[in-house]
Order: structure tokens, then C-alpha cells, then sequence
């Protein structure tokens, strides 16, 4: 029998967080994020979890393709969007701010070592256990509401690195019992909540959150821009900052990507 995705149990713990919100959960799509954002386009800015057991064209940061853990026998990736309509008054670091939530909830006494790499992968070790993608849709130009969607993935059962370009974590290395929708029942209604907690005060109550899981501060790292410097963790609006050579730079474009340099041998 298939593992349950708990549609209805989720859907009780997110009312009282966020009245309304729908949850569906799809066999098959090509990309959850593709999908809110589909609809936003056509007017539709409802708020709703929406689940796919698997993506046939499941997208990541800078143009990547996500592609889910693959096991015909049972869903082994949790791949998940979450849209919903926001007005923050500022919206930088609110992908750390989501790393922050999901990592609190999967592993809430750090035993498990689940770090956050900035802006937003969770990493075990060096290794890559889920990514976030977040995009947005404007209504009306000069109207301070977006529709947010937080495409969410995370490597349930084991998989290969074959084609990846960081090699891969898994949640069953530590639960192995873990199923996607268990996971989604415990991330679900905290993700919401920090998602509102955000947009009313911004990254500050998440700075010291993120700063507990920061794989990066204390290392040198080189940008995909050719920056080379030593991190000096994050700002208070979820900049990464580089110590270089002219000084620190504090980074928050969502084009760059960073990774720690390897140390010396
Ligand atoms: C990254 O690591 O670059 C981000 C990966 C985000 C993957 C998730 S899976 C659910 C949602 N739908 C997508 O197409 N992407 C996100």
C-alpha cells in the first residue's frame, strides 16, 4: 500500500494558521512551482500546498533541473509548493528564512547536523539533502502584494550522485522509517507560520536561527562570479557576507552561486 500523505490531518493543522488554505496532493506534474505560478498568471492567488508524488520537469535555483530520488516501488523524494498571497515590506532573505523553518523541523536538536547553505539548501556534511525555489507574481504593478510560491524538495530515500553537482543526503540516513507525507506533516504548519512570521518582521527573527545552521561562516568560498574570500556569515537582510581582499562584500544577488573552497591539502 502506498504511504498516506495525510492531506486531511495537514489541512487541520494549517487552518488555524492560515484560514483558507487548500491542500492537493497530484500522482504526477511537471513542477509544482510551475504550476502556482501557472495559476497566478490567470488570476488565481488562493493559498494552497500543493504536493506532487513525482515532477517530470521539476526545476531548481538558476535554471537547474530538480530532479526527485527515483524508486518505483515507493515516492522517495518530497517535492511540494506552497503558494500564498504576502506583502512583506521587505522581501530579502525570506528563502533562508524558509531553510531555517524546514531545518528546525526535521532536525530541531541539530543532532542530525542538518545545515543550511546560503541562500537555501539544506546540507548534511558537504552533501545536499533539499533545495528551496522561490518565485513570485505580481497582480498590479505598484501594489505591494505578490503571490509567493516555496517550492520545496527534499531527498526522502537514498539516491544517486550520478549527474549532481553536489553529491546527495538523504533523510532515511537518520529516519529510516521517514516517509514524505510524515515529513510534510511536520514541516507543513511550522513552514506557514514562519512564512507569516516573516512577512510581519522580516529575516531579523531568523538571523540567529540561520546563523546556527550556517555551513558557510568561517570558511573561504568562491562565487560563481569569481569572488574568492572568507565568509563572515549573513546580514541582517540575509546577505551573505565575503571578506575579500577590497573589503567585505555583501552579496545578495540570486544569481551568484557560492561554494566553500576545499581546504588546503
Ligand atoms: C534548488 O536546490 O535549486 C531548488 C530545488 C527546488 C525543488 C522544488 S521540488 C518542488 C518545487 N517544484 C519545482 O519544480 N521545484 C521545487
Amino acid at each position: 500500500m502506498p504511504a498516506p500523505w495525510f492531506e486531511d490531518e495537514i489541512a487541520q493543522s494549517l487552518a488555524p494558521v492560515l484560514p483558507g488554505i487548500g491542500v492537493e496532493v497530484v500522482a504526477e506534474i511537471g513542477s509544482t512551482n510551475t504550476e502556482l505560478m501557472r495559476r497566478a498568471r490567470e488570476g488565481h492567488n488562493a493559498a494552497v500546498l500543493l504536493v506532487a508524488e513525482r515532477q517530470t520537469a521539476g526545476r531548481g535555483r538558476l535554471g537547474r533541473p530538480w530532479q526527485s530520488a527515483q524508486d518505483a516501488r515507493e515516492p522517495s523524494s518530497l517535492t511540494f509548493s506552497l503558494g500564498l498571497s504576502l506583502a512583506p515590506r521587505d522581501w530579502s532573505g525570506l528563502s533562508l528564512a524558509v531553510g531555517v523553518s524546514v531545518a528546525e523541523s526535521l532536525d530541531p536538536s541539530g543532532a542530525a547536523g542538518l545545515g543550511l547553505k546560503w541562500p537555501n539548501d539544506l546540507w548534511v556534511g558537504e552533501r545536499k539533502l533539499g533545495g528551496i525555489l522561490i518565485e513570485t507574481a505580481l497582480f498590479q504593478p505598484d501594489v505591494a502584494e505578490r503571490y509567493l510560491v516555496i517550492g520545496i524538495g527534499i531527498n526522502i530515500g537514498a539516491r544517486e550522485a550520478a549527474n549532481l553537482s553536489t553529491p546527495p543526503a538523504w533523510l532515511k540516513e537518520w529516519r529510516p522509517g521517514a516517509t514524505p507525507g510524515e515529513v510534510l506533516r511536520e514541516i507543513a504548519a511550522p513552514l506557514v507560520r514562519d512564512v507569516l512570521l516573516f512577512s510581519g518582521s522580516g529575516f531579523v527573527p531568523f538571523a540567529a536561527r540561520f546563523a546556527a545552521r550556517d555551513v558557510l561562516r568561517g570558511r573561504e568560498v568562491r562565487l560563481s562570479d569569481g569572488t574568492e574570500g572568507h565568509c563572515e556569515g549573513v546580514g541582517w537582510g540575509g546577505e551573505l557576507l565575503v571578506r575579500t581582499a577590497a573589503g567585505v562584500q555583501m552579496i545578495s544577488s540570486a544569481e551568484v552561486s557560492v561554494r566553500p573552497r576545499p581546504a588546503p591539502i
